[in-house]
């Protein structure tokens, strides 16, 4: 396993393309979910600077009534100043992105109805649903200071990070 991370420079397709080798380094032989999924957010975290990326994980609701089926996104590991703890499904950015099944890429978060605003910083944001066996297990949610900093080069590169994740 690679131990440190190279910080690449250029396009941003670029360094997704440099990183994703490295990323596959990092999960090679680790079968831990945890650890596996600290790697990730760090890698990203530390490649591209965002202000928040990390993992929400689909678990057995807290709450029983007011849930779909029992379940809510409950905060995983991630990089970033602190979060709120669990996202009931169909809410936010990330609850919607569960409900769907799909990526959402909020290039304003004020317009977006019903955003869940963690921190105040938060400008821009894409949330990727990891799917297993037709059903989302977790969603991968990048927040960043800059307005409009996620497009469909950032879609179809997380997607491939996410598929190397064995849930
Ligand atoms: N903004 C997200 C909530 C999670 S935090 O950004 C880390 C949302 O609307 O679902």
């Amino acid at each position: 396993m690679a131990e440190d991370l190279l910080i690449i420079q250029g396009t941003k397709e670029e360094q997704y393309r440099q990183l994703i080798p490295q990323i596959k380094g990092l999960l090679e032989g680790e079968s831990d979910l945890i650890a596996n999924l600290a790697n990730v957010s760090a890698a990203l975290s530390e490649q591209f600077g965002w202000l928040w990326t990390g993992f929400y994980l689909v678990k057995p609701s807290s709450a029983k009534a007011f849930t779909d089926k029992g379940e809510e996104l409950v905060l995983g590991p991630f990089q970033g100043p602190v979060a709120c703890t669990r996202i009931r499904k169909g809410k936010g950015v990330c609850g919607t992105a569960w409900a769907e099944a799909k990526t959402i890429i909020v290039p304003d978060v004020e317009l977006f109805p019903g955003h869940i605003a963690c921190s105040s910083l938060s400008r821009s944001e894409i949330v990727v649903p990891v799917i297993r066996n037709n059903k989302v297990v977790a969603v991968l949610d990048v927040d960043s200071e800059a307005p409009d900093q996620f497009d469909t080069t950032d879609q179809t590169f997380l997607e491939e990070i996410i598929s190397l994740l064995e849930f």
